[in-house]
């Protein structure tokens, strides 16, 4: 069975895809067979990012028309890549029973790791996938909203599966000691209130390649492989990949 991650952070625009895009092709390169689902599954950016453009959709599977199998784009380094699609608002409300398919669709999959690069917000749908992975990993910057959307993702998943194998990830810091107080800031925040503890992999800093790279739509490891955040993202996978239970 695969092993699924879900990145998060409530609030939009704080790094979940280009922590997604970069950490599939880290962890793809250390090994281990990975897939991305772009679980924006009604607007679709994942495929920009890794510069390419699928044929298929998340909604050719969801639809029945075509298998996971068929509409895995593959990408970069090898990470495969279920491709959400663009401006299509029925895939943002699917019921329970079609998303517990989707589920144990991803975990079946033949590859090691499954990443779902999640919605902003708190929606019924984002929430339900997120608690279906093994493990999550909540992106956060050091701003007032980005702190309370993250901990209001943390609560609810909390009240849902409990806080074990919840990762932190402070994104665009200085430095990695910004980094570690930011997150024991937030991880006080979860112990105090919500009396369970969160877990460290390591910070992303703040980086102006991680914009060029994203403008040119080439990955961070592919165009700018001595940059800081390719760095840091894969330091944070070999810490990942160390602290996963994987079948
Ligand atoms: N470590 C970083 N350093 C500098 N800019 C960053 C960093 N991470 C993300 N960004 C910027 O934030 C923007 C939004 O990132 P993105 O991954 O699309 O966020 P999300 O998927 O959460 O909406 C990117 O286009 C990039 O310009
Ligand atoms: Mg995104």
């Amino acid at each position: 069975m695969a092993h699924l991650i879900g990145i998060a952070s409530g609030k939009g625009g704080v790094g979940k895809t280009t922590m997604t895009i970069n950490l599939a092709i880290a962890l793809q390169k250390s090994g281990l067979s990975t897939l991305v689902l772009d679980a924006d599954l009604g607007l679709a950016n994942a495929q920009l990012m890794l510069g390419v453009k699928p044929t298929y959709t998340i909604s050719d599977l969801i639809s029945g028309d075509l298998t996971l199998d068929e509409i895995e784009h593959n990408c970069y380094g090898g990470v495969g890549l279920i491709p959400g699609a663009s401006g299509k608002e029925g895939l943002t409300n699917l019921s329970t029973a079609t998303l517990t398919d989707l589920i144990n669709l991803l975990k079946a999959s033949p590859k090691q790791i499954v990443l779902l690069d999640t919605a902003a917000g708190i929606s019924e749908q984002n929430m339900q996938l997120l608690s279906a992975c093994d493990s999550k990993l909540i992106i956060f910057l050091d701003e007032p909203s980005s702190i309370a959307d993250a901990y209001g993702v943390l609560k609810i998943q909390q009240s849902k599966t409990g806080l074990d194998s919840t990762f932190l990830v402070p994104n665009k810091v200085d430095d990695q000691s910004e980094g570690k107080q930011l997150f024991s800031k937030m991880n006080g925040l979860c112990m105090s209130f919500l009396s369970e503890p969160t877990q460290y992999v390591g910070s992303i800093r703040r980086d102006p390649k991680v914009l060029t790279s994203v403008r040119s739509r080439s990955p961070l490891a592919k165009q700018y492989p001595e940059s800081l955040a390719w760095h840091d993202i894969r330091l944070i996978a070999g810490q990942l990949a160390q602290s996963l239970t994987l079948n």
